[in-house]
C-alpha cells in the first residue's frame, strides 16, 4: 500500500539544482526555473525520498560529488540532502544526443503540436533509448538503497516527463530478477498530442509501451489523457475503457489519471507579504508582466506584437504603462532557441526606439534568472499577468501570479492553449494568434474597474489556494493507492 510515508524514487531529466564551481572552484548548487522543479521539488524534500538525475554536468567533468546546500539557501530545494540525489553522469556526446539531438528537437516541438519544428533521426532514437536504459539501472540502484533501510516498504517509483518515456520496462524487468516489489508511476509535464500528431513519430508502438511499462500514468488535464488512450486503442489495439481511463496491455491494467500540478501556494503568499516594491517611474505606472523561459511554445513574439499594436490603438497608455518581460534562457545549444532570442532581441529595439519618450521606454527585458523572492514583487506588484503560451501543459506563472497577488488586485490573461485555461476561469482569455483582439484584451485588462478585478481575483485566488501542490500529490498518491487496492492492475477491464 502507498501512503505519503511510501519510500519515493523521483526520477527525472535533471536534478533540482546544477552544479557548478564558484570563484574558488568549490562546486555549488545552482537553482534551476520550470515546472517540474518547482512542484516535485518540495514532495521529495516532504517524503525524504531520492532523486536521480543530471546535475548538469558530464562525466568528462563530473567526480559524481554533490555539494550540500547552502546555509542560505532559501530556494525549495534548500532542504534535499546530498545524500538523497543519485546524479546520472553520461558522456558528453551521448547525453548531446540523447537531450537535444531527441528530447528538445523532437518529444518538445511534437508534444506541443508543432511538428514542422520536430525532426525524427533513428541514431538520436537510438541514444535516447540507451539514455533511459543508463536511467533504469540508476533507479534500480536506488530502490535497492530505499530497500536497504527500510527492507518492508514497497517504494513508489516516480517517472517525470517526455525525457523518460522508455524506462519503466527495463526498471520493471531488473525489479522483477531481483525480487523487488515497487509500485511505478509517470506523470507527464507537457500536453499529450492527439493521434494525428503522435502517429507522426516513427516509432511512435515502442514509445506507447515504453510509458504502458508504468502502474499508473498522470497527465494535466482530461483532454491529454484521452488522446493517450486514443493512441493507445489506435496503435497498439489495446482494449480501453475512456470512462473509468484504463488500458490494457500485456494482460495489465494501466489506469490514466487527469492530476493538474500546481504550486506552494502559501510559499508564494509569504514571499509577496515580504518583498519589496518594485521600482517605477512614478506611482501611476501600471506594470504589465510577462515571466517565462525563452521558449518558441511560450508566444513571446506574439505577446510583444499584440504590445505594440496596444500601443498604436491606445496612444493614451504611453508613459503609463510599461511592458516587463523577464525571460530565461533555456536549451541555449538549440539553434531555434538562439534564433527565437535574436527575433526578440530584434523586436523589443524596435518597438523601443519607436515609442521611447525621454523619461520612459515601453519594454524592460530582463534576460535571466531572477530569485522567487524578486518575482514575488514582480507579480504582486504588476497590474496585469499575461501568460499567453501557444501551447503549454499547465503554466505555473498563471497560478504564481495569482498567489502573490496580495495587494491591489490585478488582472491574469491567459491562452486557451496552456492546461491553466481550462480551471482559470476568471481570467480573460485570449487566442495569442489574433493580435488585434489581443491588444483590446490588453485595454480592457489595463482599466478593468477595481469591483471586478478584485471579483476576478478572489475566486482565481480561492481555487489556487485549495488546489495547491500538496493537493496535487495528494491526489497523486490516491491514485497510485487505488491501483494497489485493486490488488495490483489485473484483468479490471
Ligand atoms: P515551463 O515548465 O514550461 O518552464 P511553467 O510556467 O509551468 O513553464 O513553469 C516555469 C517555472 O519557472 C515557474 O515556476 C517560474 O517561476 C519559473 N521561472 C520562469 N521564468 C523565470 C525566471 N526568469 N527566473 C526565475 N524563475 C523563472
Ligand atoms: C519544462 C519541462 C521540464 C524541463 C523544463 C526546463 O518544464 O517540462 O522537464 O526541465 O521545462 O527545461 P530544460 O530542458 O532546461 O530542463
Amino acid at each position: 500500500m502507498v501512503s505519503s510515508t511510501s519510500p519515493m524514487v523521483v526520477v527525472a531529466n535533471r536534478l533540482p539544482f546544477i552544479i557548478t564551481k564558484d570563484k574558488d572552484g568549490n562546486l555549488v548548487r545552482k537553482q534551476c526555473a520550470g515546472g517540474l522543479v518547482t512542484a516535485v521539488a518540495p514532495v521529495v524534500v516532504e517524503t525524504e525520498g531520492l532523486w536521480v538525475g543530471w546535475s548538469g554536468l558530464h562525466k568528462e567533468d563530473s567526480t559524481g560529488e554533490i555539494p550540500e546546500a547552502d546555509p542560505l539557501d532559501q530556494s525549495p530545494t534548500a532542504g534535499l540532502k546530498s545524500k538523497q540525489v543519485i546524479p546520472v553522469c553520461l558522456p558528453k556526446q551521448q547525453f548531446d544526443d540523447y537531450y537535444n539531438g531527441c528530447c528538445n528537437a523532437t518529444f518538445w516541438p511534437l508534444f506541443h503540436s508543432m511538428p514542422d519544428r520536430a525532426i525524427f533521426q533513428a541514431d538520436k532514437w537510438e541514444a535516447y533509448r540507451q539514455v533511459n536504459e543508463e536511467f533504469a539501472v540508476l533507479t534500480v540502484e536506488a530502490v535497492k538503497k530505499l530497500k536497504e533501510s527500510n527492507p518492508d516498504s514497497v517504494p513508489l517509483v516516480w517517472l517525470h516527463d517526455y525525457h523518460l518515456m522508455m524506462a519503466a520496462n527495463s526498471i520493471r524487468d531488473m525489479c522483477d530478477n531481483l525480487g523487488l516489489q515497487i509500485n511505478m508511476a509517470f506523470f507527464l509535464h507537457i500536453p499529450f498530442p492527439s493521434w494525428d500528431i503522435m502517429r507522426l513519430f516513427p516509432w511512435d508502438d515502442e514509445l506507447l509501451q515504453g510509458i504502458l511499462g508504468c502502474d499508473s500514468v498522470g497527465f494535466h488535464v482530461e483532454d491529454y489523457c484521452l488522446n493517450f488512450i486514443d493512441c493507445c486503442q489506435r496503435r497498439l489495439g489495446c482494449r480501453v475503457d475512456r470512462e473509468q481511463m484504463l488500458v490494457e496491455h500485456n494482460s495489465r491494467t494501466v489506469s490514466v489519471h487527469p492530476l493538474p500540478i500546481s504550486i506552494p501556494y502559501e510559499r508564494f503568499v509569504s514571499l509577496a507579504m515580504k518583498a519589496p516594491q518594485v521600482v517605477k517611474n512614478h506611482d501611476q505606472e501600471q506594470l504589465l508582466l510577462g515571466v517565462d523561459r525563452l521558449d518558441y511554445t511560450k508566444g513571446l513574439v506574439h505577446r510583444i506584437l499584440a504590445f505594440e499594436t496596444l500601443l498604436k490603438k491606445h496612444p493614451e497608455h504611453i508613459e503609463h504603462v510599461t511592458f516587463l518581460q523577464v525571460a530565461v534562457p533555456s536549451r541555449t545549444d538549440v539553434k531555434e532557441y538562439q534564433e527565437l532570442k535574436e527575433e526578440l532581441d530584434q523586436l523589443i529595439g524596435r518597438i523601443n526606439g519607436q515609442f521611447s519618450t525621454p523619461n520612459w521606454s515601453p519594454i524592460r527585458y530582463i534576460y535571466g534568472c531572477v530569485s522567487q523572492e524578486e518575482l514575488a514583487a514582480f507579480y504582486r506588484d504588476s497590474s496585469v499577468a499575461v501568460v499567453t503560451p501557444l501551447r503549454d501543459g499547465m503554466n505555473l506563472v498563471a497560478k504564481e501570479f495569482v498567489a502573490c497577488q496580495t495587494g491591489e488586485p490585478g488582472v491574469l490573461i491567459l491562452s486557451p492553449f496552456a492546461g491553466a485555461g481550462s480551471s482559470m476561469h476568471e481570467a480573460l482569455l485570449v487566442n495569442p494568434y489574433e493580435t488585434n483582439e489581443f491588444a483590446d484584451v490588453i485595454h480592457r485588462a489595463l482599466t478593468m474597474p477595481k469591483d471586478e478585478r478584485e471579483l476576478r481575483m478572489k475566486q482565481l485566488r480561492r481555487r489556487e489556494r485549495e488546489r495547491d501542490v500538496n493537493f496535487w500529490l495528494t491526489s497523486f498518491l490516491k491514485s497510485v493507492k487505488s491501483l494497489s487496492d485493486d490488488s495490483i492492475s489485473r484483468g479490471r477491464l
